[in-house]
């Protein structure tokens, strides 16, 4: 499955596996991964960078949004993010990018500055696209949209795993807590919130692997490619 113009949309709540599935999707598929999530903690690394407070971001003007140089560039399944022409890895997921980067999707004009950037690539490969308004905002008309969920603590206990950090009850309650916390951020903020797209495939994937919620994606995405790539209803 091939082509620009082709777009799969995961969204979902925080640590809900979306980034993980998604690159598993396009790797099978052979599409590219858009990662949002990394584009609004780059911005957010960015202005981090600049020591620009956190209590002024809300105010910036659009001009300094527009200077910030953000850009992606594929490479075999996925895109890397340059800021400034230089790419960013890890930095992008420390503590204080992560702590900061709700706040900053909550500004109407990072996420303006982001609509271009996300849509474009879109247009130049196909794509498997995971975030927070994929289905609903950035791609409406995707080919296929997936919601997926999975419950707050096997969340929590994925993330610690992830980290290498070590998964005991005492940790998952913790975790489960910050987690909960972004998702009412991102939930409850006035522009793009983290909502179900209607015309979504859902997966509760608590009960799931990893490759079987990768399996369930990349069936329906097949589907879909066998009815045209036209429908928009309900598979699964
Ligand atoms: O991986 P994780 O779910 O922890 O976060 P992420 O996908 O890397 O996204 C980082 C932050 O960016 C989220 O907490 C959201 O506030 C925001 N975001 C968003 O608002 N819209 C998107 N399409 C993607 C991320």
């Amino acid at each position: 499955m091939t082509g620009s113009g082709l777009v799969i949309t995961i969204d979902g709540p925080a640590g809900s596996g979306k980034s993980s599935t998604a690159l598993a999707v396009a790797r099978k598929l052979r599409l590219t991964h858009l990662d949002s999530g990394a584009l609004y903690r780059a911005l957010t690394l960015a202005l981090l960078r600049a020591g620009i407070p956190e209590e002024e971001w809300e105010e910036l003007d659009r001009e300094i949004w527009e200077e910030l140089d953000l850009r992606l560039e594929p490479e075999d399944s996925a895109f890397h993010v340059l800021l400034d022409g230089v790419r960013v890895g890890p930095e992008l997921r420390s503590p204080e990018v992560t702590a900061a980067a709700p706040r900053l999707a909550g500004i109407p004009e990072a996420r303006r500055r982001l609509i271009d950037v996300q849509r474009s690539v879109a247009e130049e490969v196909g794509v498997v696209a995971d975030g927070r308004d994929m289905g609903t905002v950035i791609f409406p008309d995707a080919n296929l949209k997936v919601f997926l969920t999975a419950s707050l603590r096997e969340r929590a206990r994925r993330r610690l795993l992830q980290e290498d950090r070590p998964a005991d009850p005492d940790r998952i309650e913790e975790e489960a807590e910050r987690i909960r916390l972004r998702d009412e951020t991102d939930e409850t903020r006035e522009i793009s919130p983290l909502r179900r797209p209607a015309d979504s495939v859902d997966i509760d994937t608590t009960q799931l692997t990893f490759d079987e919620q990768v399996d369930r994606i990349v069936d329906a995405a097949r589907r879909r490619a066998s009815e045209g790539l036209t429908g928009r209803g309900r598979v699964g």
